[in-house]
């Protein structure tokens, strides 16, 4: 529930900022991401409130609407490979990655991720346009922690070394459907040092030294 709610989420912020994205989509992403922070965390914590559960299955299609007009971005480049290679369920690896990925495109989608945090937290609307699209990182965090989701990948039986890392940022880079409509173009450099956020390396180093 928690995983595939948070990627209705992310289908809804990632088409918002997409570079195809337009009015239309806009007006379908921010409905979706409306209802789902109200209504994911409702659901999460009590599986049998089924009005809380219809309004996010409804929200999920709004976003699934949104997304289909509007492309993905690089949430989903990065979080492909994960499942493809490793088994991360779907919505699980883009909920980890999301946040990281809000960070990384800030410059690029200032205004909408400000608009969504002003969504999520009028009182935002007192500060600057580019300290209330930052405070959108927390905001999203909170709501992932409120489901359960972990900040990393650090639950994987798995040391990835540079090699490993390399060869998801290749796949990630060739995942053609979402990192072109990404509002911030990513290079192979960029989408290798998003990974080294979420991914345990150095896990010798942290034991051993
Ligand atoms: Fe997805």
């Amino acid at each position: 529930m928690a995983a595939t709610g948070a990627d209705a989420l992310v289908h809804a912020i990632e088409s918002y900022v997409s570079l195809p994205a337009n009015p239309f989509t806009d007006a379908l992403a921010l409905q979706a991401i409306r209802m789902l922070w109200t209504y994911l965390p409702q659901t999460y914590a009590h599986a049998d409130n089924l009005e809380a559960r219809g309004q996010v299955h409804l929200a999920s299609t709004l976003a699934g609407m949104s997304f289909s007009l509007g492309g993905l971005g690089i949430v989903h480049s990065l979080s492909h490979p994960m499942s493809a290679r490793y088994g991360v369920p779907h919505g699980l690896a883009n909920a980890v990655i999301l946040p990281k990925v809000i960070a990384y495109n800030l410059p690029a989608s200032t205004e909408k991720y400000a608009t969504i945090a002003r969504m999520i937290d009028p009182s935002l609307h007192s500060v600057s346009m580019q300290q209330a699209a930052k405070t959108l990182i927390p905001l999203v965090e909170e709501l992932m922690h409120s489901i359960d989701i972990p900040q990393d990948f650090s639950h994987l039986d798995h040391h990835f070394t540079d090699e490993d890392i390399a060869q998801l940022a290749e796949d990630a880079m060739n995942d053609h459907g979402t990192v072109h409509y990404n509002p911030r173009k990513a290079v192979k450099d960029d989408i290798e040092a998003i990974y080294k956020k979420v991914l345990p390396v150095n896990i010798d180093e942290k034991i051993y030294h």
